[in-house]
């Protein structure tokens, strides 16, 4: 009896090992499985970014149109159409991919929302690299370096950030132009969604200056003859750059060898002779 019990309990034992190794087994597959899904499914995220786009047949790029040269409106053949450096790049990117280039003109403080959120598929228009975008967006390598200028009405007296004390300063919303801004002493901000909306301010002397990128300034500048005058000191500014979607690493690929194209090419040096020495702004 005693012996039939023994064998009974090691019976026993026996099969709730075997059950619970293979309730194991059972796990470690599944979870094998869901892994490997996972990483399936991001790979396919991955290709549908390239294959929407090809897709759709177009490349959506968002940008903020009232920064000349880098991207502003200007009539072509009584069209009114976005044009400029940033839209030369953006062209050079569709054409890699082997598509047409849709430009949506918005907010500036709403293009990475728009990017995070797939209403677009890039965002160019003048990007600073920051650490703080860094955290929602993937950067792709620079195109253009360039600092910040403050840019003030003729006779307003102002020669340097000191003299912005009291002072109420233009900003676009979301810029690295407003940050910089912050940090001067004793200013007054007037944010804007639009940097024409901030110079039209400027000039009507409701405001005594608007930080943007040098280029811009000395666009807006010559834009409006005697009318607006640069500081001559700037304002330290990092490189620019394409803003994407983080884990959209295929498309970075893409556009970082297009830009590395254009540079090894000297594509980039005409585009930049082009749109920041040549251009001159119609009036
Ligand atoms: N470089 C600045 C920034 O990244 C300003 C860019 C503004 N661009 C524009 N298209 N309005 O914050």
């Amino acid at each position: 009896m005693k012996k039939i019990l023994l064998t009974l309990l090691v019976l026993i034992i026996m099969l709730t090992v075997a059950v619970g190794a293979s309730g194991c087994g059972q796990n470690a597959k599944n979870q094998q499985e869901f892994s490997q899904e996972t990483i399936g499914s991001s790979e396919v995220k991955e290709e549908d970014t390239i294959e929407r786009i090809k897709k759709a047949g177009k490349l959506v790029v968002g940008t903020s149109a009232d920064y000349p040269p880098f991207e502003f409106h200007q009539v072509v053949n009584g069209k009114d159409e976005i044009v400029g450096f940033d839209i030369d790049l953006a062209r050079a990117i569709s054409k890699e991919l082997g598509v047409e280039l849709e430009i949506k003109d918005m907010d500036f403080k709403s293009i990475i929302p728009a990017v995070l959120s797939k209403t677009v598929d890039i965002g160019i228009a003048g990007f600073t690299i920051t650490e703080e975008r860094e955290k929602s967006v993937n950067f792709s390598i620079p195109y253009l370096e360039g600092d910040q200028q403050i840019i003030t009405y003729k006779g307003s007296g102002i020669k340097g950030k000191e003299d912005l004390k009291g002072k109420t300063v233009g900003v676009q919303i979301g810029t690295t132009g407003e940050e910089a801004a912050k940090k001067i002493e004793g200013v007054t901000l007037k944010q804007f969604d639009s940097v024409d909306a901030a110079i039209m301010d400027l000039l009507n002397k409701r405001i005594e200056a608007v930080i943007v990128d040098v280029a811009v300034a000395k666009a807006y500048a010559s834009n409006n003859p005697g009318k607006l005058e640069l500081v001559s000191e700037t304002i330290e500014d990092e490189a620019k750059a394409v803003v994407l979607r983080k884990g959209d690493e295929k498309l970075l690929e893409v556009v970082n060898k297009v830009i590395k194209n254009l540079k090894e090419s000297g594509e980039l040096d005409k585009l930049i002779k082009k749109w920041f020495i040549d251009y001159k702004p119609a009036n």
